[in-house]
């Protein structure tokens, strides 16, 4: 759940190649990294999941492939050793080999940390049907811990507290599909998002990279020390072996 080295410094300028062995990530937001040994202290932001996927391929009984949907933060975009805190939603056409309790017209979510070793995570938990989930990773200086969140309606439903390994510099998003076989999946906007920082830094602004996204505006009310964005649209995205672009479901 990490992008190719080969890809930066424009890790940006991504999307068609943007593929690792055999994970292919999509439409993305970035911001960072964080000037003067500033930090990211804390990030909360809000999801009303899209549909599932539709037009997923798998052959007989090949592997199924799976697509997973985030919001990271991590010290590095291209460093495998920096650990990656990224609370994720997940679908497969098979879901039963990916451990989610769920059926595959929905997702399921848990709090999800990525290390070189392997990713340490939450077990899945269906995510019920037409609801907002609310995301929150925090910094612990206290504990020294980074504790993901995840709540509906306001009960936690899925929680993770890891080793502060890292200072978060960055926050990142992506759609990343194993095997480029999962369909196309519907736009859908990461929304009400805060982002505090340890310190002011005016610059942060400056650092946001789209890719088939885009941003209601940075706002501020602090002076750089708290950030903002409303609505984070994420755009409609194409998973296929053969590189196209095909229409289905009828969102
Ligand atoms: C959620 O919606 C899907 C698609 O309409 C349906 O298959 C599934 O049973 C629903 N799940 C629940 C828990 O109602
Ligand atoms: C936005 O997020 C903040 C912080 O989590 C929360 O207090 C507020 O209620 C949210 N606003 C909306 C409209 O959901
Ligand atoms: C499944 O088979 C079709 C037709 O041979 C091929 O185009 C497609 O790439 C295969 N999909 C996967 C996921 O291997």
């Amino acid at each position: 759940m990490r992008f190719s080295t080969t890809l930066l410094p424009l890790a940006l300028a991504l999307r068609a190649s943007a593929m690792y062995d055999d994970w292919y990530f999509g439409n993305m937001f970035a911001l960072g990294p964080t000037s003067n040994n500033v930090h990211i202290t804390k990030a909360t932001y809000s999801l009303v999941p899209p549909a599932v996927p539709c037009g997923s391929q798998q052959n007989g009984s090949d592997e199924a492939p799976w697509l997973a949907i985030w919001v990271g933060l991590s010290a590095s975009m291209s460093d495998q050793t920096a650990d990656l805190f990224q609370p994720l939603l997940n679908w497969s056409p098979d879901q039963e080999s990916q451990a989610c309790p769920a059926s595959n017209q929905e997702w399921c979510v848990a709090t999800s940390t990525y290390h070189l070793s392997g990713q340490v995570q939450d077990p899945y938990v269906p995510v019920p049907n037409d609801s907002q989930l609310d995301f929150t990773i925090t910094v612990d200086q206290a504990s020294n811990k980074i504790i993901q969140q995840v709540s509906v309606n306001g009960k936690e439903i899925s929680h993770q507290a890891d080793d502060k390994t890292i200072n978060p510099t960055y926050i990142y998003s992506s759609n990343e599909c194993y095997l480029d076989a999962c369909g196309t999946l519907a736009a859908y906007s990461w929304k009400n998002m805060t982002i505090h920082l340890s310190d002011a830094d005016l610059n942060f602004q400056n650092t946001i990279a789209l890719d088939g996204a885009r941003d209601s505006g940075m706002t501020t009310p602090d002076n750089g020390k708290t950030w903002h964005i409303n609505s984070m649209r994420i755009d409609r995205d194409y998973f296929y072996p053969d590189q196209q672009d095909h229409e289905c479901g009828s969102d």
